[in-house]
């Protein structure tokens, strides 16, 4: 079989996951894509400390950039702007496919990955980028490529969705219940993105823009997050029959000044019977809305090291294939110019 280098930048929480998929399902995967996969490097800040025996030290590197130039795949679960930014550029300049999680990256500056991409023919995927193991991202931008999406609703960030239902179930703290979600590796490194809702908002611009054709960017997102939701919202909410959860909502909106998208992130009260309100943990839960196919609900692990990678794994299976068949994926497909609500009228 052919072989493909395979380089991965970052092995935390996902990173020490999608390597251990491969090295433990190395000949499976070697036959679904018809090459093996080699494992070329790992980049990490820290090349001293131990990872595990799916992270032998022999190949970390503390030099992304020269790693990136020698990979056919490069699979980023390093996270932040920069420097993944300029990495991924560089290897999809040096002919690269690349497989990211990003999703703060992707919400911000996503034309020039997808521009990148498209200059140089290769693969860009990013499945594991919005809501961890459950398959939303394909399902959107190539499933339902025919039909016309009227709504995406849900939760889509598992920090939150963790640190609500401890309140609500258990009576955790606030701080109890984010150190136990950072404890699981649910958390972004810096959780302030999660609590803030601008996690939430950048999956929500993601989702967005593949549903709608259009190019919607974190800026757009009107983003309120949970940290003002205290225990006797809470509280009172249950009396109500009520549960409190932070939904995402991208929907196409019909006004006076035509078709717009608006695009929101704020913690919503929930009938205790709707089934979004019995979503517990890290789980996620997702509403499509479709004129055709009608209503789709998607359910499952939306954070953690072993969900996220299943994600990862998919995409690498996805871009490795193309490579060995000399075909390439899915393309942004921007050709709605939809105008945006403004953030004052949400
Ligand atoms: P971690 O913080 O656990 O891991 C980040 C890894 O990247 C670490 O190994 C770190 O090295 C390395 N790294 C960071 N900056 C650099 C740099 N400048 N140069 C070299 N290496 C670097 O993050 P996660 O694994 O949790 O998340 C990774 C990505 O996946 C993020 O984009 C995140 O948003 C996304 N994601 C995470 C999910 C989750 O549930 N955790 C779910 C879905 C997406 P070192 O170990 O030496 O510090
Ligand atoms: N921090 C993110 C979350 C990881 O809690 O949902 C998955 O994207």
């Amino acid at each position: 079989l052919p072989v493909l280098r395979v380089a991965v930048l970052g092995a935390g929480t996902v990173g020490t996951e999608v390597l251990r998929l491969i090295s433990q399902q190395g000949e499976d995967l070697a036959h679904r894509i018809g090459a093996r996969l080699d494992v070329v490097g790992v980049a990490v800040r820290d090349t001293t400390r131990d990872r595990g025996e799916h992270v032998p030290a022999a190949l970390l590197t503390t030099d992304p950039s020269a790693l990136v130039r020698e990979a056919d795949l490069v699979i980023e679960v390093m996270g932040g702007i920069e420097p993944a930014r300029s990495l991924l550029l560089e290897a999809m300049s040096h002919g690269a496919s690349v497989v990211t999680a990003n999703k703060a990256l992707l919400a911000q500056d996503g034309s020039s990955l997808y521009e990148a991409a498209d200059t140089h023919g290769v693969d860009l995927y990013f499945e594991a980028a919005v809501a961890g193991a459950i398959p939303l991202v394909r399902p959107v931008r190539e499933s339902l490529a025919g039909d016309r999406i009227q709504r995406v609703l849900g939760i889509v960030n598992g920090t939150t969705n963790y640190i609500l239902d401890a309140m609500t179930r258990s009576g955790a703290s606030f701080e109890e219940a984010l150190a136990t979600a950072q404890e699981l590796g649910y958390a972004e490194a810096d959780p302030t993105a999660d609590v803030q809702g601008h996690d939430a908002a950048a999956k929500a611009s993601i989702l967005a823009s593949l549903a709608f054709h259009s190019r919607v960017r974190l800026s757009d997102v009107h983003c309120e997050g949970i940290t003002d939701v205290s225990a006797q919202d809470i509280a009172a909410s249950a009396r109500m029959g009520r549960t409190i959860k932070l939904l995402s909502i991208v929907e196409r909106v019909q006004d006076e000044s035509g078709e717009r998208i608006s695009a929101r992130v704020y913690p919503a009260l929930i009938p205790d019977g709707h089934p979004l309100a019995s979503v517990s943990e890290a789980y996620n839960a997702v509403f499509i809305e479709a004129d055709a196919a009608g209503s789709l609900m998607f359910y499952g692990q939306g954070a953690g090291g072993a969900p996220t990678a299943s994600a990862i794994l998919g995409d690498v299976v996805s871009a490795a294939s193309q490579r060995v068949r000399g075909g390439v994926g899915p393309r942004e497909s921007r050709y709605a110019e939809l105008d945006l609500i403004p953030l004052d009228d949400l």
